[in-house]
C-alpha cells in the first residue's frame, strides 16, 4: 500500500504515463498518489496555458484558491504576479503556469478554521518532480522564470539560494536538457513582506530581465 511505503519511496513517477501530450499528462497527474499531500488537499492542480509558451513560469505550490479552483495562481499572490507581469512586458498570455509540487499542503487548526500554507518537504519536492519534469519536456520553454526557493530547490538542488541568484539568466542542465533560468522572489513573498513596494519593484526588475532575455 502506497500510505505504509516509506518516505523513500514517494514517488509520482508511477503515475507519469510515458505516452501523451499535456492533455494526458494533466488527467494522469489527477489521479496521482505518489506522496501524501493528495489525501488533505481537494484536486491536483497542474500547469495551464499555452502549450508552446515561450516562457515556463513555476511556483511552489497551489494555494487555499488554486487548491478549491484547480488552478495555479489564482488567488492574491497570482493576481500580483499578473500585475508584475504585464509591468515588466512579459505577456501572462503566452505563458505556461506551473509549480514544483501539484497538492495543497496545510495545517488547519480546526476543521472550518483557515487552512495555512506549509512549505512541502525536499522529500515531496522530489516526489512530485516527474510532473514538472514532463511539462518542461512537453512545452519546451526558451525560458524558465523561478519563483523562489522552493521552486529553485526543485529544480537546481537543494543549494540554491534565489537571493544569490535572482535577476540573472542562469544556464543549467535540468533532467538531462540545457535549460535558461531567471530566478525571483515568490510573489506571496512580496506580500508579506514589511516594503512591499520595494519588494514589489525587485520582482518587476527581475522579470524584465526574464522579458529581455526573450525578446
Ligand atoms: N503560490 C504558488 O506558488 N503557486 C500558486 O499556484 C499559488 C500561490
Ligand atoms: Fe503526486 Fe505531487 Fe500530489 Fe504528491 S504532491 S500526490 S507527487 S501530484
Amino acid at each position: 500500500m502506497a500510505d505504509k511505503a516509506p518516505e523513500d519511496a514517494y514517488s509520482a513517477e508511477p503515475f507519469v504515463p510515458s505516452r501523451g501530450g499535456l492533455p494526458a499528462l494533466r488527467k494522469a497527474a489527477a489521479g496521482c498518489r505518489g506522496c501524501p499531500l493528495h489525501r488533505d488537499a481537494t484536486q491536483t492542480v497542474f500547469g495551464t496555458g499555452d502549450p508552446h509558451a515561450r516562457v515556463m513560469l513555476v511556483g511552489e505550490q497551489p494555494g487555499d484558491q488554486e487548491d478549491r479552483l484547480g488552478k495555479p495562481f489564482v488567488g492574491p499572490a497570482g493576481k500580483l504576479l499578473d500585475r508584475a507581469l504585464a509591468e515588466a512586458g512579459v505577456d501572462p498570455a503566452e505563458a505556461y503556469v506551473t509549480n514544483a509540487v501539484k497538492h495543497f499542503k496545510f495545517t488547519q487548526a480546526e476543521p472550518r478554521k483557515r487552512r495555512i500554507h506549509k512549505a512541502p518537504t525536499l522529500r515531496e519536492m522530489t516526489a512530485c518532480g516527474p510532473w514538472l519534469a514532463r511539462e518542461l519536456e512537453l512545452v519546451e520553454p526558451e525560458l524558465i522564470v523561478v519563483l523562489g526557493a522552493t521552486a529553485g530547490k526543485a529544480l537546481l538542488g537543494a543549494s540554491f539560494r534565489v537571493t544569490q541568484v535572482r535577476g540573472t539568466v542562469l544556464e543549467e542542465e535540468i533532467h538531462g536538457r540545457p535549460e535558461r533560468l531567471v530566478p525571483t522572489v515568490h510573489p506571496s513573498a512580496v506580500l508579506r513582506a514589511d516594503d512591499r513596494e520595494a519588494a514589489y519593484r525587485g520582482l518587476v526588475a527581475d522579470l524584465e530581465v526574464a522579458a529581455r532575455a526573450l525578446a
